[in-house]
């Protein structure tokens, strides 16, 4: 060191026009800074490349998640855009969700519901990781034959925990005694375990609460302290659903809903951007399921396939007609009359005198093909029918136009397909992953948080590929 300093103050002297030193040892000085430097630069860019090396390896194999900057608990926002099918996101401008896109992960070629295709079945699902023979919602409306009250289970008001089984990620995130936070996801006002639905994190369903207030509310509760704020916040908004009953996916009011949905996943983004906590929130945008046309040349009469099969299905028999069809005759019925009926109906809708009748099929509930999981709940009726895509199921046949849109139908049709566009701290940039169920969220959540969450239907494989 010293050596060199004394090297340095000569070389000053020389510059400073001093002559005194010997012209060979300034060369040999010169010579060994040259090689100072020379060693200084390798290292410094060697450094460097493997710097960028590096940064690059974090991006393309995900194998690490970045740390938290700001907060000090990690944060999930699960944002769900009800009936927003797979594709949507290219009917019209949508910079929000392609920021998040570029930001993060998502589902491609989007995310599988679960069987039926329906909005209380599927919300569920992603809440539990169950599918719903298991978490006990098989339906929008249904009635536990075990239940003495006979009383009906009806989406719109029906908190009864009674219906509701499994374990939803909220109650898991409070079970940890962290804190969750709900707007109007459904089966959150549910009181379950720990979860009290307390009006302080969660809110009663009320349709008229406009998109914005339901953000700002979100966003207020990221402004709480740290001990008060929730670690998973759910969030609903019914576009672009409510419309593509009545329009059909395709129509202009649907891009319009598209546009809508993307404003509000953009007051979020920005929200926490000028916060500048971005980084360091787990945004998720799920929606339940997808969509399809249907018009009134698409249906299926119930009195022209009992007169057709000449089997009688009485009205109580019938527990729901589309898009699920779920025939429940007396209990006392032996399973071999059972399988006579089906046998009948499915005879009767390959005769071509039911019209439009090959579209239908209709099985003993134990006989649906195993992958949609739609057997393991007495909720589950003995006898079901599936339509195929864009078919309805009427008890009569409508004598005007019946046009519009729906869902229901076999979870594995591109059609029915939903979304999960997710970034953040445990999300890798620009990342496609296979199409998976919507069970696995469950874990995906509960990862993130680093709890450990209740027996479920999602796979751990998946769960790494997710996130990283
Ligand atoms: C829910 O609403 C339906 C239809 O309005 C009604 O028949 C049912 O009793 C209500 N159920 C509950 C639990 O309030
Ligand atoms: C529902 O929300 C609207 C809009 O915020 C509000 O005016 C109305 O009072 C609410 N209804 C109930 C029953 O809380
Ligand atoms: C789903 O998970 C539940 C709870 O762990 C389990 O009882 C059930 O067998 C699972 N179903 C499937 C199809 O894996």
């Amino acid at each position: 060191m010293k050596n060199d300093g004394g090297a340095v103050t000569d070389l000053k002297n020389e510059r400073q026009g001093r002559t005194s030193i010997k012209a060979s040892y300034t060369i040999y000085v010169g010579a060994v800074l040259f090689l100072v430097l020379a060693v200084a630069v390798v290292l410094l860019s060697v450094s460097l490349s493997s710097c960028h090396k590096s940064a690059m390896r974090v991006d393309s194999r995900s194998t690490v998640s970045h740390s938290l900057k700001i907060l000090k608990q990690p944060l999930v926002i699960l944002l769900s855009a009800d009936g927003f099918r797979w594709g949507y996101q290219w009917k019209v401008a949508t910079p929000n969700i392609d920021r998040l896109k570029r930001d993060g992960t998502e589902a491609y070629p989007g995310m599988l519901p679960v069987y039926p295709s329906i909005t209380f079945p599927n919300h569920y699902s992603i809440a539990t990781g169950l599918y719903p023979a298991w978490h006990g919602i098989i339906l929008n409306s249904f009635r536990d034959p075990t239940d003495a009250s006979r009383k009906t289970f009806f989406m719109k008001n029906d908190t009864n925990p009674k219906w509701w089984l499994g374990e939803p990620m909220w109650e898991t995130v409070v079970n940890h005694g962290l804190k969750a936070a709900t707007y109007f996801w459904p089966g959150s006002e549910v009181a379950k375990g720990k979860w009290t639905c307390p009006p302080a994190y969660c809110h009663r369903y009320n349709e008229s609460v406009p998109f914005a207030t339901r953000i700002d509310t979100v966003l207020s509760w990221v402004d709480l302290p740290e001990a008060q704020r929730p670690s998973l916040i759910a969030v609903y908004i019914e576009d672009p659903d409510a419309e593509a009953h009545t329009v059909g996916p395709d129509s202009p009011e649907i891009s319009d809903a598209v546009t809508r949905v993307d404003a509000v996943l953009g007051r979020l983004l920005d929200g926490l951007e000028r916060r500048k906590i971005l980084q360091d929130v787990n945004v998720i945008m799920v929606s339940d399921h997808g969509f399809v046309g249907t018009c009134d040349t698409k249906i299926i009469s119930l009195d022209e396939l009992s007169a057709a099969a000449n089997t009688k299905l009485p009205a109580e028999w019938i527990e729901s007609v589309t898009p699920v069809l779920a025939i429940r005759p007396p209990a006392r019925l032996a399973a071999k009359k059972l399988k006579r009926i089906v046998a009948a109906l499915n005879a009767a809708l390959a005769s071509g005198k039911v019209a439009n009748g090959k579209f239908l099929k209709v099985f003993v509930r134990e006989e649906l093909p195993a992958r949609l999981h739609y057997s393991g709940s007495d909720r589950i009726s003995p006898i079901i029918g599936m339509v195929a895509e864009g078919y309805k199921v009427v008890v009569k046949r409508p004598s005007g136009p019946d046009c519009g849109g729906a869902h229901g139908y076999d979870n594995t049709l591109a059609s029915m397909r939903a979304v999960f566009f997710a970034a953040g701290p445990r999300f890798a940039r620009g990342k496609q992953v296979e199409a998976f169920v919507n069970v696995e969220i469950y874990n995906v959540v509960t990862q993130i948080l680093g709890i450990k969450g209740v027996a479920n239907n999602g796979t751990r494989s998946l769960t790494k590929k997710i996130i990283r």
